[in-house]
């Protein structure tokens, strides 16, 4: 099946509004020593670079692949992870940046991953979420928005390899359909924060 662009779902302007307010969450909750960021690409590579550099916290930042779906639209149920040279995150606070939680596999092996590699604490960021699709039970400490069971890309997200450039978040669609994957905007909650995502204590 052939897909297309569908109508935006999230826009720039609220994406960017949401991650302020992210980032200015995360500052309070991590003012005192330094706290890792550690973002899976590339998805989330837009959203973890517009995250820091709203933040005013000391971090580091780096970024790891973790990939799961391959060139279609459907999870493999398998999740790889690989980066280069070393994660040195012996006894740090660690955030874990992802764009998207869908099935949860992603979040939950990285977190796994970060625990073995000495991480004090591990947290998880994450802009969009899918409730519909989770396989995996993982706690999300700070969350954009809450989004229907629809594919959708942009802002770091792709459909093989495409669209990740688009600034706006946007559904896609079966070509020559007629609605498909499209979601009216009353359908996306934005996350109430603080305090229903705040982080574990
Ligand atoms: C996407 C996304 C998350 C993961 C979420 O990555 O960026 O990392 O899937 O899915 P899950 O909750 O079902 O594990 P993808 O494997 O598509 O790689 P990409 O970011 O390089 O496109």
């Amino acid at each position: 099946m052939a897909f297309e662009l569908g109508e935006v779902l999230i826009a720039a302007d609220a994406i960017e509004r949401r991650v302020r307010t992210l980032a200015a969450a995360i500052d309070r909750d991590y003012s005192g020593g330094r706290l890792h960021l550690v973002a899976v690409l590339k998805g989330a590579c837009f959203f973890a670079a517009d995250l820091a550099r709203a933040m005013r916290c000391d971090l580091s930042l780096e970024f790891v692949q973790a990939s799961s779906y391959g060139a279609g639209a459907e999870s493999s149920g398998q999740v790889a992870v690989s980066y280069g040279g070393e994660l040195d995150i012996d006894g740090a606070r660690v955030l874990l940046v992802d764009d998207i939680v869908d099935s949860g596999r992603t979040a939950g092996a990285m977190t796994a991953h970060l625990a073995q590699c000495g991480a004090e604490s591990v947290r998880t960021a994450a802009l969009l979420s899918k409730p519909d699709r989770r396989v995996l039970d993982v706690s999300i400490d700070y969350l954009g928005f809450e989004i229907p069971d629809r594919f959708v890309v942009g802002y770091g997200m792709d459909y093989a390899g495409r669209y990740r450039n688009l600034a706006d978040i946007r559904t896609l669609r079966a070509s020559g359909g007629s609605g498909n994957g499209v979601s009216p905007a009353s359908e996306i909650i934005p996350t109430p924060y603080p305090p229903a995502y705040g982080p574990r204590r």
